[in-house]
């Protein structure tokens, strides 16, 4: 928990002053490759290298932190999750599942467990689309799931405003800079790198606290997708453009919007599920003065289903307004395609691993799906995988109120350590 509360330290939020909010309240914005994520990182590796473990990072940034097994021929043991933060986060999405793994090989070490696989904690880059547009970045790369030319053309989208800022770099660029150099194909791991793959997360979702349960072993992940849209209309002086003259690219964005969101509605009524759910994060408009009708517009859709086909219809349906909506407007619009990821299964093996590791620990469990996407997604794709939840308070996340019990931090941690014993010894 100490080391919790230090890693939300390395935030460029300031504490927040908003007192309608439970306690805690520190803010945490904390973008791959800024001064804060670079300060986090060496912070990190440092207190990994204090325990006495060995660490590497590849071309992206992945970190990797191995304790050795007695057979290091054999396919290791792995877990972890990510350290960067959207912005005006919470202090435990990602950091709970790195700073639990690293305390589950600590105590299995201090209370003399020796592995026979290697046991090894990743630390994944870049898990929020923030700066580079991708979720997933790092881990997508590890999997193959990303072409390593692709990536490095990646360009930084962080508004103009933002001090970390460098509006037009590349992903190649950035991450030289940051000291992270070498060829992106190198990342990629090979498929029996990892015999099991296990990622501690906080559910972000309410289910575990509605039913008075312990922990949650995910089963599958549901299947986000991401598109990104430039609306260009006309743009020109507020008060002189008149109005039946106008091509304003925001009023045409805006009907777009609404128009993703009347169809993901339509789904779920027409399924009589929750499952469909449409995003609309991040708008961008130019010029972006009071005073000058928006010439362009830019934003971004992340959309998910559990039922790819049916997000599928959603994004036809979405794609035939687009066309209406032009032809009205007089606009044009382009979509740009970011990612459209399949669901990922869990490992029946690793299910039950970690359902006899709540058994011995007497934590109460369900299996879940989830809502949320993980960098398990991806490690699904080169190994067999299973991610365990603890409850957070009201389901709450991507906000600085995020909150989970430092008991629930607890009892996950130790199931996670216990399952990954379990593992290491097979
Ligand atoms: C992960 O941060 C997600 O957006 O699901
Ligand atoms: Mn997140
Ligand atoms: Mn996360």
């Amino acid at each position: 928990m100490r080391e919790l509360h230090h890693l939300a330290q390395f935030t460029d939020c300031p504490p927040s002053q908003d007192t309608s909010l439970p306690e805690p309240t520190q803010a945490v914005t904390r973008i791959v490759f800024t001064s804060r994520d670079m300060e986090a990182r060496m912070w990190l590796k440092q207190v990994a290298v204090d325990a006495g473990f060995a660490t590497r990072e590849d071309a992206v940034g992945n970190t990797f932190i191995r304790w050795q097994g007695t057979d290091p021929n054999l396919s290791a043991v792995g877990t972890g999750s990510h350290t960067d933060a959207i912005p005006h986060a919470g202090m435990y999405d990602g950091t709970v599942g790195v700073l639990g793994g690293l305390e589950a090989l600590r105590s299995l070490r201090e209370a003399g467990f020796v592995p026979k696989r290697s046991l090894e904690l990743l630390i994944f880059t870049s898990e929020e689309p923030t700066r580079f547009g991708i979720g997933c970045l790092g881990s997508r790369l590890l999997g193959g799931a990303l072409d390593p030319n692709h990536a490095d053309a990646l360009t930084d989208r962080l508004p103009e405003t933002e001090p970390n800022a460098t509006v037009g770099l590349t992903l190649a660029q950035v991450r030289e800079a940051a000291g992270f150099k070498g060829p992106l194909s190198t990342v990629k791991l090979p498929q029996n790198y990892y015999g099991a793959w296990i990622e501690l997360h906080i559910e972000q979702g309410p289910l575990l606290e509605l039913e008075y349960t312990d922990l949650g072993i995910v089963t599958g992940i549901a299947a986000p997708a991401s598109y990104r849209y430039t609306v260009s209309g006309f743009g020109g002086h507020a008060g002189a453009l008149l109005m039946p003259d106008r091509r304003d690219a925001l009023c045409a964005a805006a009907e777009m919007v609404l128009s993703v969101e009347r169809h993901t509605l339509a789904a779920n009524a027409a399924s009589g599920g929750v499952d469909s759910v449409a995003t609309v994060g991040m708008v961008n408009v130019h010029p972006g003065a009071v005073n000058s009708v928006p010439s362009r517009v830019v934003f971004t859709l992340d959309i998910r289903d559990a039922d790819v086909a049916r997000r599928d219809s959603i994004l036809s349906a979405f794609r035939a307004d687009i066309r209406a909506i032009e032809a009205k407007r007089h606009v044009n619009v382009r979509e740009e395609f970011i990612n459209a990821d399949a669901p990922a299964k869990s490992s029946d093996h690793i299910v039950a691993t970690l359902e006899a590791a709540c058994r011995t620990e007497g934590a109460t469990y369900h299996k879940m799906v989830s809502r949320a996407y993980h960098d398990t997604s991806f490690m699904a794709l080169i190994a067999p995988v299973a991610m365990l939840f603890i409850p957070c308070r009201n389901g709450v996340s991507h906000r600085p109120d995020e909150y989970a019990e430092p008991e629930a931090i607890v009892r996950g941690t130790r199931v996670l350590a216990l399952a990954l014993a379990a593992l290491a010894n097979e």
